[in-house]
C-alpha cells in the first residue's frame, strides 16, 4: 500500500539495486568452482560468462564503460557492449572477478563487482594504472592528498584521528614498484598491511573500522579505482586517483576515452557521479564479505549492495540450489 504512493522511479531504483546482486552472485558462484585450482583465466572466464548471462534479465539498457577490455580483446563485457533486458539507459562498471590470482590460489578478498550509474557518470578509465590514496568517512576534507608526501599524509591523518602515526595501519599492494612507498611509510612510523592483490577490498577496508585499515596507498588498476570510488560514494570515505601512463599510446587512449587533463587528480565524486549503485559478492573469504561456501547441490553467497541516493548498505546471504541454476557448474 505504502509503495503505491511512492514515485515509480524510487521503487524501480530499489528493485534494480537488488537485481544487481543477482549479477554478482552469478559471477561469484561460477568463479568459486575454480577456487584454489591454480587456473586464474578459467576462473575469470567463468565469472565473465555468468555475469554476462545474468545481465540479460536486468531491466536496463546498459552500456559497459568499465569492463574486460576492448571489443577485439574481450569476447564479453567489453567496453561499449550493450547489456540488459531493456529499460532506462545506464552505464555499467564491472569486474566479474576482482582478484583472479587470489581465486586461483584460494587467497583472501576475491570478489565479483558491479557498479551502475546514469549515462555519463563514471570516469571512462582505460585499463592502465592509477595512483590511489583513500581514507574512511567522517574525516576533514582533503585530510590526505596525492600531491603531499607520505610523511605529511600520515601525520595529517593521525592528527585528524587523534592518534599517533604508529597507531595507523596502511594497506599497500605488495609490489616492487611500491618499495619506496613502503620504506617511507615505515620511516614515518606507521604499520603496514601488505596485500598480494585486490585493491578494491584494500580501499574499501579504509571505510570499515573493523578492518583495522586506516589508509590505502599505492598504484593499482584504474578500472578498480573507479569501482572503488563507486562504492565509496555509497558508504562514505575519501579517495583520490591519478592515471599513470607508461607511454604516449596510453595517454592517447585516455584522451580518446574522454579524459581531458591526463594529469588530473580525481576525487570520488569525479570518478563516480550522480546516483550510484554498487554490488559485490565474495568469492574467497574476505574482511568485508565471506567467500562462496559450496556444499552438495548448492552454495551460500555473501554480498553487499549499496545505493548512494539512500546511503543504505545491505548485506545479503543467499542460499542457492544448483538444481535450479543451470549456469552454475556444480
Ligand atoms: P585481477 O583480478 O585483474 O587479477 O586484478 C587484481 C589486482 O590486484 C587489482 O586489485 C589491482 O588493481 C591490480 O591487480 C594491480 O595490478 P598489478 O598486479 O599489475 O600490480
Amino acid at each position: 500500500m505504502v509503495d503505491m504512493i511512492k514515485p515509480a522511479g524510487l521503487v524501480f531504483d530499489r528493485n534494480l539495486a537488488l537485481e544487481l546482486v543477482r549479477v554478482t552472485e552469478a559471477a561469484a558462484l561460477a568463479a568459486s568452482h575454480w577456487m584454489g585450482l591454480g587456473k586464474k583465466n578459467e576462473a575469470d572466464g567463468a565469472a565473465v560468462e555468468a555475469m554476462r548471462l545474468a545481465f540479460d534479465t536486468v531491466q536496463i539498457s546498459g552500456t559497459v564503460v568499465i569492463g574486460e577490455g576492448e571489443m577485439d580483446e574481450a569476447p564479453m563485457l567489453f567496453i561499449g557492449e550493450k547489456v540488459g533486458y531493456g529499460g532506462p539507459p545506464m552505464d555499467i562498471a564491472v569486474d566479474p572477478l576482482e582478484g583472479t590470482t587470489l581465486t586461483a590460489k584460494g587467497g583472501p578478498n576475491a570478489m565479483a563487482v558491479v557498479a551502475l550509474a546514469e549515462h555519463g557518470n563514471f570516469l571512462h578509465a582505460p585499463d592502465i594504472y592509477m595512483e590511489k590514496i583513500a581514507v574512511g568517512g567522517g574525516l576533514p576534507e582533503d585530510v590526505v592528498n596525492l600531491d603531499s608526501t607520505v610523511h605529511a599524509n600520515l601525520h595529517s591523518l593521525a592528527q585528524a584521528k587523534r592518534c599517533a602515526v604508529s597507531d595507523l595501519v596502511a594497506c599497500i599492494l605488495d609490489r616492487d614498484r611500491h618499495k619506496e612507498l613502503i620504506a617511507k611509510t615505515r620511516e614515518a612510523g606507521a604499520r603496514i598491511m601488505l596485500i598480494s592483490d585486490g585493491d578494491v577490498a584494500g580501499v574499501l577496508a579504509t571505510s570499515q573500522p573493523a578492518s583495522g585499515v586506516d589508509i590505502y596507498m599505492g598504484s593499482g588498476g584504474a578500472p578498480e579505482g573507479v569501482l572503488s570510488a563507486a562504492a565509496l560514494r555509497c558508504i562514505g570515505g575519501q579517495m583520490q586517483g591519478r592515471l599513470m601512463y607508461e607511454d604516449e599510446t596510453q595517454v592517447k587512449r585516455a584522451l580518446e576515452m574522454g579524459v581531458t587533463d591526463p594529469n588530473k587528480i580525481y576525487t570520488v565524486s569525479e570518478m563516480a557521479k550522480g546516483d550510484v549503485m554498487f554490488a559485490a559478492t565474495g568469492v574467497t573469504e574476505g574482511a568485508m564479505l565471506r567467500g562462496v561456501r559450496r556444499f552438495g547441490h548448492g552454495a551460500i553467497t555473501h554480498s553487499v549492495v549499496m545505493r548512494s541516493k539512500s546511503g543504505t548498505v545491505r548485506y545479503i546471504e543467499a542460499h542457492h540450489n544448483f538444481g535450479t541454476k543451470t549456469w552454475v557448474k556444480s
